[in-house]
């Protein structure tokens, strides 16, 4: 395996530096003075992946979201034909992308929170059964350009973040996504930042992270929101790839909606009890979104081609992520992840997000004749990540896939309690949600399992005729394997695991690109 024409090393241990034009990715535009002030371009070492594979990257103490399996990676690296553990199915041909946050030139660690720390895509080409590379890359904001003593290409766009929290494919281009503000910013292949992306000039304001793309529609749908509004907007990016419709949906609070569910007929918002906080915000929280006893949980129905909500009110949780939603005659279906009330979004000093509780697998079904909304926990083993086939979403599926990593819900629970150790595990999980069955493949301590991802194979009929692929670390090796398992052979030895040079900090979301 060759490694690393590119190579930079910028973070150092625990004098990580400030930075962070934190509100910056809540769209406030506050700009943060100390921060800018970073030290860039510290040179590289050539020490090579294993320095990124410690995962001592911010030293031990009282910063969760800093150290460990969250700890960032302090180069970016670029290595060919990586090792194949296991046989990579042929018709693997495209790119697994994920991101995560990856603070860069930190001043100060007590001040940075997990969720602001600057995009890292990690992405790995697979193809004709080979792996034929890996490769890290930030997302080059213009704070990321500056710290890397790089030139910003262009006129900097307001809110401008290194998007950290999402990465998809979207006609041809690969974006990366980020809520609350700032504009996406376009990939090339190789994981290069190429522009800011603005859906050839009709994106106004504010975009999301979890989009929804229905294929047969060709219709990309979108919840945004921002601290300053009185509303939130659902928008519909149509084939010709440009923000066709939006529907303002006017809410009190200025929520932090971090995902939304699509069916064939309708837009499901989910109004959360966590909203913006203006004192807090003057007061310099870095980020000034706090949990509202005050505001009523609510789950709304929008048609898909716009008017108006219909809203039901339900018990207060924090709504995580959507696995998929359909419609079923009058009743919308939706199955999510939540956490349970409160939910610190903002953590409490831990420099992440704190849970009083574990996140685990919901349905709400929203009888629109009847004007009720149930709800069912699916499965109470602690869990996160959804995901679904993407060619069902909108539509009816059968099958989910989540996953659970100790690591992160040590992390959550930091402040409220006990660490979870004996309840979490690491473990990818396939559900069966037409005979309410489970399929477990348990990965060992220390793994920091992450979302899986399903791949079809070629020619596939089945919803499950597939892939799961996930980035999963090698406690032994001490670096990140992605793992191939097949979806139809869930709890079977994985497939192939590909060696990355390197540890993938726990992060956030990502995609399969295949090649056209
Ligand atoms: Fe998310």
């Amino acid at each position: 395996m060759m490694t690393s024409h590119t190579r930079r090393r910028i973070l150092q241990g625990a004098t990580l530096a400030a930075a962070t034009g934190v509100a910056e990715g809540f769209g406030l535009g506050r700009s943060a003075p100390a921060a800018r002030a970073a030290t860039a371009g510290t040179a590289a070492t050539g020490r090579g992946a294993g320095t990124a594979a410690t995962g001592k990257g911010a030293g031990k103490g009282a910063l969760p979201f800093l150290e460990g399996a969250f700890a960032p990676v302090t180069e970016e690296l670029t290595a060919f034909d990586l090792k194949v553990t296991g046989r990579l199915p042929r018709d693997l041909d495209g790119r697994y992308l994920r991101t995560g946050p990856n603070a860069l030139g930190l001043e100060d660690v007590r001040a940075h929170h997990w969720m602001l720390g600057d995009g890292m895509v990690h992405g790995v080409r697979l193809r004709d059964g080979r792996a034929e590379w890996y490769r890290n890359r930030w997302v080059r904001s213009s704070r990321v350009a500056k710290q890397l003593g790089e030139k910003y290409p262009g006129e900097v766009p307001p809110d401008d973040f290194a998007c950290n929290t999402h990465v998809i494919p979207y006609k041809g281009r690969v974006l990366a996504l980020q809520e609350g503000g700032p504009l996406p910013y376009e990939l090339d292949g190789e994981l290069n930042t190429v522009r800011p992306y603005d859906f050839r000039s009709t994106l106004r304001g504010a975009f999301t992270a979890h989009t929804k793309y229905d294929p047969v529609a060709d219709e990309l749908h979108a919840v945004t929101y921002y601290p300053t509004w009185d509303h939130v907007r659902h928008l519909m990016i149509d084939r010709t790839g440009r923000v066709a419709r939006t529907t303002e949906v006017p809410v009190a609070d200025a929520p932090m909606m971090h995902d939304f569910a699509l069916t064939q007929k309708y837009v499901v918002i989910v109004d959360v009890p966590i909203t913006f906080d203006a004192e807090a915000a003057e007061a310099g929280a870095v980020v000034p979104y706090v949990w509202n006893d005050e505001h009523p949980m609510r789950v709304g129905v929008l048609p898909r081609a716009g008017g108006t909500a219909r809203w039901f009110e339900v018990d207060p949780m924090y709504y995580s992520h959507t696995l998929n939603a359909y419609d079923q005659g009058d009743t919308v279906v939706v199955d999510f992840s939540s956490m349970p009330a409160p939910f610190y979004a903002a953590g409490r000093g831990s420099g992440g997000p704190s849970a009083t509780g574990a996140p685990a697998l919901d349905r709400w079904t929203i009888d629109l004749r009847a004007g009720r909304v149930g709800s069912v926990r699916l499965d109470d083993r602690p869990q996160e990540f959804p995901r679904v086939n993407e060619a069902r979403v909108s539509r009816r599926h059968r099958f989910g896939y989540t996953a659970s990593a100790a690591e992160m819900w040590r992390a959550y629970e930091t402040v409220d309690g006990v660490p979870p150790d004996d309840k979490f595990t690491n473990c990818l999980v396939k559900h069966d949600l037409l005979r309410g069955t489970r399929q477990v493949h348990r990965f060992p301590k220390g793994a920091a399992a992450s979302e899986p991802v399903f791949v079809p194979r070629r020619g596939a009929r089945d919803e499950d005729d597939g892939y799961i692929v996930a980035y999963v670390n090698d406690p032994d090796r001490g670096a990140t394997d992605l793992v191939v398992l097949s979806a139809q052979d869930f709890t079977g030895r994985p497939l192939a695991r590909v060696q990355l040079p390197g540890r993938v900090p726990l992060g956030f979301h990502g995609s399969w690109v295949a090649d056209a």
